[in-house]
């Protein structure tokens, strides 16, 4: 089927590669002119596994190009993916002026009987109002409107895609329904499932789906704080829960909270749209309290462990909202970054992925080449990002090069055996610290006896 995508970020990218990958003909574009340039040389804008190989290979094959004109994107399409940007407004609210200018372009030069089809994380009710843009910009033209909320992750975005959960599609028209059900097949033929709901229930879904996981996440953040103070471990706590399964165990990792373009945003916009809609939903604020919560309890903890933050050096393992990406919108790291910064502290990253991004973001961070450098004279190491290669650090060399054996695991992912048997603190989430050969548990130890650790 001949596909456009209007928005090559990392939704339309992705959804445009998969779907030129399961046979379709796409044209991908963007009023960012420079990523159309990049991409049209086989270049990604963003870093994500797999993607540069895919997205080569597909255009190698034809079936995947891209175009400054969206014009020309748009002329053959049977089928128009938005997949442009949904930010938040200073009040929370989704900006959908993006949705809009897409809705305009698809009126001026889509064909007759074009599937418009949202892909963007919108409120629902948005399919409403690109509807009445299409009628009032193009009258007469007879197009069929749909929903298809995305679900990839960043990191797995492109697997994702491609062996989804779940495709949603809300449709208001059997046309529609038959078009996105053919379009879709590849997938469907493989067992994976699909499911039709009206064009509101699909917009909402996707809304629910992200505010749900945040809420797990800020669950397992306070349980975190409540298992500090008495003493638990937030993570067994997790591995109980988790063997319900009416509860699941993903999503209740406490650590410094959840980041990125997604959840923060939508979490907004579900508050907003709820209150527009006459329903106060105070559940979403308090999730994104706890998140922010997440963050504060980290400094607190590194603030207490050091005893002054003033002239201290903090290294910092993991800069990126979350491993496997680039991305550093939202991310916790920072947040904690900016925090440590603020109370005087030198504070030096280092990140696989995000060193650029990071230190665009917030320019006062120091970056280092590899762990190693960061934490180079460091009286604290945290771990911030867990990225797979953190949990094969040489804890040996780690202690050597720093000033203090201190680690603060702000994601729970080193082995805290390992880490106090190199001669560290060792300071998780949710669990007990462990100082030196002693486990304790609250209230800690005061700081002194901590610096005072072997080697100290
Ligand atoms: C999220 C959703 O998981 C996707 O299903 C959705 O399609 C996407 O948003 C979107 O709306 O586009 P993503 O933002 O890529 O995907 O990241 P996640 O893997 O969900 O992680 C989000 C944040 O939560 C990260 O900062 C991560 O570190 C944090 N997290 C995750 C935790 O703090 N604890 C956990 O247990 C899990």
């Amino acid at each position: 089927m001949k596909v456009a995508v209007m928005g090559t970020g990392h939704v339309g990218l992705v959804t445009g590669v998969a779907l030129a990958s399961i046979g379709h003909d796409v044209v991908g574009t963007d009023i960012d002119g420079e990523k159309i340039s990049r991409l049209a040389e086989g270049i990604s804008p963003f870093f994500e596994p797999g993607l540069d190989e895919a997205l080569r290979h597909e255009m190698a094959t034809n079936r995947l190009s891209f175009t400054h004109a969206a014009s020309e994107a748009l002329r053959d399409a049977e089928v128009v993916f938005i997949c442009v940007g949904t930010p938040a407004r200073a009040n929370g609210e989704a900006n959908l002026v993006a949705m809009e200018g897409a809705a305009r372009d698809i009126a001026r030069h889509g064909r007759d009987g074009v599937v418009v089809v949202e892909k963007s994380t919108v409120p629902a009710g948005t399919a409403e109002r690109v509807r009445d843009t299409l009628a009032r910009e193009r009258h007469g033209l007879r197009f069929e409107l749909a929903s298809n909320p995305e679900f990839l992750r960043e990191g797995s975005a492109l697997r994702d895609a491609l062996e989804p959960d779940r495709i949603v599609i809300g449709v208001e028209s059997p046309v529609a329904s038959e078009v996105l059900r053919r379009l879709y097949a590849p997938l469907t033929d493989r067992g994976h499932p699909l499911i039709e709901t009206d064009i509101a229930t699909a917009e909402l879904a996707k809304h629910a789906s992200n505010a749900f996981l945040a809420l797990k996440i800020s669950f397992a953040n306070a349980l975190a704080r409540i298992c500090e103070r008495a003493g638990a471990d937030v993570t067994s706590v997790a591995e109980v829960m988790g063997t319900d399964p009416r509860i699941d165990r993903s999503f209740l990792n406490a650590g410094l909270g959840y980041g990125g373009y997604c959840f923060p945003k939508d979490l907004m916009a579900l508050e907003r749209l709820a209150e527009r809609l006459g329903y106060r939903f105070p559940l979403l604020r308090e999730v994104q309290r706890l998140n922010v919560e997440a963050v504060e309890a980290a400094a607190a903890k590194i603030e207490d462990v050091l005893w002054n933050l003033e002239g201290k050096h903090v290294a910092m393992l993991g800069l990126a909202f979350k491993p496997g990406t680039d991305d550093v919108r939202f991310s916790p790291a920072l947040a904690l970054a900016e925090r440590l910064l603020a109370a005087g502290a030198h504070v030096v990253g280092f990140d696989p992925q995000a060193a650029v991004g990071a230190k665009q973001e917030v320019p006062g961070l120091e970056i280092a080449r590899d762990a190693y450098e960061a934490a180079t004279g460091a009286h604290c190491l945290v771990l911030a990002t867990e990225w797979e290669e953190f949990r094969d650090l040489d804890l040996g060399r780690l202690r050597e090069v720093m000033a203090y054996p201190v680690i603060v695991d702000g994601r729970n992912a080193l082995d805290g055996d390992a880490v106090v048997a190199a001669g560290f603190s060792y300071h998780p989430t949710g669990r007990p610290a462990v100082l030196g050969a002693r486990l304790t548990t609250a209230p800690r130890t005061p700081d002194t006896a901590l610096l005072a650790a072997p080697d100290a």
